[in-house]
C-alpha cells in the first residue's frame, strides 16, 4: 500500500487534461466488442475499470489491439459480430461495478454459460438490482446472497416494460443493453433521469431507440455497426481540479476537452453556487455527447446559507460528492447532503468514510443515513487519511490537504489508478507552493 504526502499549496494554476470519461469508455468498449468491425476508440479512459470492461470483451471474443501509450492510446476494437463466445474462465470485472452490472445485461441474451467475478470491495456491492429485470426478461441468473459471483445461464430473452426502482444508470444500461437482444420492444421509465452516456453510445453504433416523456424503448434484433471515436475527458476527474480552484482567491485553471453531457454537467452548477466562476471554450458535439474546455477560477459566493444537495440533484453528481463534501468546510455557508444513501454501496461507504477523513482533519460535521451535514468557514489540519481502497476517496482529500495546516497522508493512494493514474502528478504540477 502506497502513501501519498500532499503539501499545503499557496494556489492553483495552470492547464490539464483529464482522462477519458469512465462511463462513455466502458459503454464504447462493451458496444464495440459486440459490434460487428473494427471500432478505434481515442482517449479511451486510462483507469483500470475500463480496462476490466476490455479485457472481458477480449475474453468473449473481440480482438483488441493497443496503440501508443498513456493519455494519447488509442485503443482497436474488432467486435464479435453478434456473437460471443463461451470465456474460457470467469469474466473478471475487478473493483468495477459498471462492467459487472452493463456486462450481465449484454451477455445474458448468449447461449453461453459465464461466471463474473470481481475484487472485495466488488462483491460486498448490490447486485440484485441487475437480478430482477434480467430474470423478468428471462435470464438465468445465480447470486451469491444477492451479490457476486454471478453465474449466467445465458439464452433468447424477452422484451419488458421496466420501470427502475431506485436511480442507477447501470441498471438502465443491463436492460437497455439485453433488450437490444431480445425479442420485441423493451421500454423502461426512470423516476429519476440519469445519465444518458448509454443511450448516445446506443445510437452511435447504429441502433435506433426512442423516447416518448420519461419512457425509454428500444426494439430487439438490432446490429450494430463499429465507429471510429474520441472518449471526451470525464468530469468526474475534473471535479477534483474544479473543487480545487474554490480554495484559493488567485487560482486559474484551464480544463481540456471535458464531457459535459447534460446529464452530468450539472456539477458545473454546484460549483458556481458554491463561488466558483466558471466559463466554458470550444464546445463541439460527438456522437451525442457535448465536449468542451472549462476555465475556471474563484469569485464570490452571493448566498448566505448552505448548499443543498438532494433529490434529481444528488443522482446527477453522486461521483462528485466525495470531493464536495471534501472541500465543504472551506465554504462559506457549508453543505448539505441528502437522499444519497447509495453512497454507502459505492466502492466503499462513501458517507461514513468522508465523515471519518474530515473528522480527522479536525472539521465538525454531522452524518445522516443518507447524506452529511458540513458547516462552512472551518479550518483543517494535516491529518492520514484512510482512502478504503476507494479511488474517489484517495483523490477527494487530496484536494482540502492543499488548504489545511501541515501535510496531508493519503493511506492506499495508488487506488487512484482506477479511475484516474495520472491524478497526484497533474496535482503537482497545478500546485503552486
Ligand atoms: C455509472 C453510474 C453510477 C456511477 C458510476 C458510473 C455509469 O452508478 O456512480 O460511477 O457509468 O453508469 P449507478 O448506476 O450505480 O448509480
Amino acid at each position: 500500500m502506497s502513501t501519498k504526502t500532499i503539501r499545503p499549496a499557496r494556489t492553483l494554476q495552470g492547464s490539464v487534461t483529464v482522462p477519458g470519461d469512465k462511463s462513455i469508455s466502458h459503454r464504447y468498449a462493451m458496444l464495440a466488442g459486440l459490434a460487428e468491425g473494427t471500432s478505434r476508440l481515442a482517449n479511451f479512459s486510462t483507469g483500470a475499470d475500463p480496462h476490466s470492461s476490455i479485457a472481458c470483451m477480449e475474453a468473449l471474443g473481440a480482438t483488441v489491439v493497443r496503440k501508443g501509450a498513456g493519455p494519447t492510446a488509442t485503443i482497436e476494437v474488432t467486435g464479435v459480430s453478434g456473437a460471443f463466445r463461451e470465456p474460457a474462465a470467469a469474466l473478471d470485472c475487478g473493483n468495477s461495478g459498471s462492467t459487472m452490472r452493463m456486462l450481465a445485461g449484454l451477455i445474458a441474451p448468449h447461449t453461453h454459460t459465464f461466471t463474473l467475478i470481481g475484487d472485495h470491495s466488488l462483491t460486498l456491492r448490490p447486485m440484485e438490482r441487475i437480478h430482477k429485470p434480467l430474470s423478468e426478461m428471462g435470464a438465468k441468473l445465480e447470486l451469491v446472497d444477492g451479490h457476486a459471483p454471478i453465474t449466467i445461464r445465458g439464452g433468447p430473452l424477452h422484451a419488458i416494460d421496466f420501470a427502475t426502482p431506485i436511480p442507477s444508470a447501470q441498471v438502465k444500461t443491463a436492460v437497455l443493453f439485453a433488450g437490444l437482444q431480445a425479442k420485441g420492444t423493451t421500454s423502461l421509465s426512470e423516476s429519476i433521469r440519469t445519465r444518458d452516456h448509454s443511450e448516445h453510445a446506443l445510437r452511435a453504433f447504429g441502433a435506433t431507440l426512442t423516447r416518448s416523456g420519461e419512457r425509454l424503448s428500444i426494439a430487439g434484433g438490432q446490429k450494430l455497426k463499429a465507429i471510429d471515436a474520441t472518449v471526451p475527458g470525464d468530469i468526474s476527474s475534473a471535479a477534483f481540479f474544479l473543487c480545487a480552484a474554490l480554495l484559493f482567491p488567485d487560482s486559474n485553471l484551464v480544463l481540456d476537452s471535458i464531457g459535459m453531457n447534460p446529464t452530468r454537467a450539472a456539477l458545473l452548477d454546484v460549483i458556481t453556487a458554491l463561488g466558483g466562476r466558471i466559463k466554458i471554450l470550444n464546445l463541439e458535439e460527438h456522437h451525442g455527447e457535448l465536449i468542451g474546455s472549462i476555465q475556471v477560477n474563484r469569485g464570490a459566493t452571493t448566498s448566505a446559507a448552505p448548499l443543498t444537495i438532494s433529490g434529481a440533484l444528488t443522482a446527477q453528481v453522486i461521483d462528485e460528492l466525495p470531493v464536495l463534501a471534501a472541500i465543504a468546510p472551506y465554504t462559506r455557508n457549508g453543505l448539505i447532503i441528502r437522499d444519497a444513501q447509495e453512497l454507502r454501496v459505492k466502492e466503499s461507504d462513501r458517507i461514513a468514510l468522508v465523515a471519518k477523513n474530515l473528522r480527522a482533519m479536525g472539521a465538525e460535521l454531522t452524518e445522516h443515513p443518507d447524506g452529511l451535514e458540513i458547516p462552512g468557514n472551518q479550518s483543517l489540519h494535516g491529518a492520514s487519511i484512510d482512502s478504503g481502497d476507494d479511488h474517489r476517496i484517495a483523490m477527494a482529500f487530496a484536494i482540502p490537504a492543499l488548504r489545511a495546516t501541515g501535510d496531508t497522508k493519503i493511506q492506499g493512494a495508488e487506488v487512484a489508478g482506477i479511475s484516474f493514474p495520472e491524478f497526484f502528478d497533474s496535482l503537482d504540477l497545478l500546485a503552486q507552493r
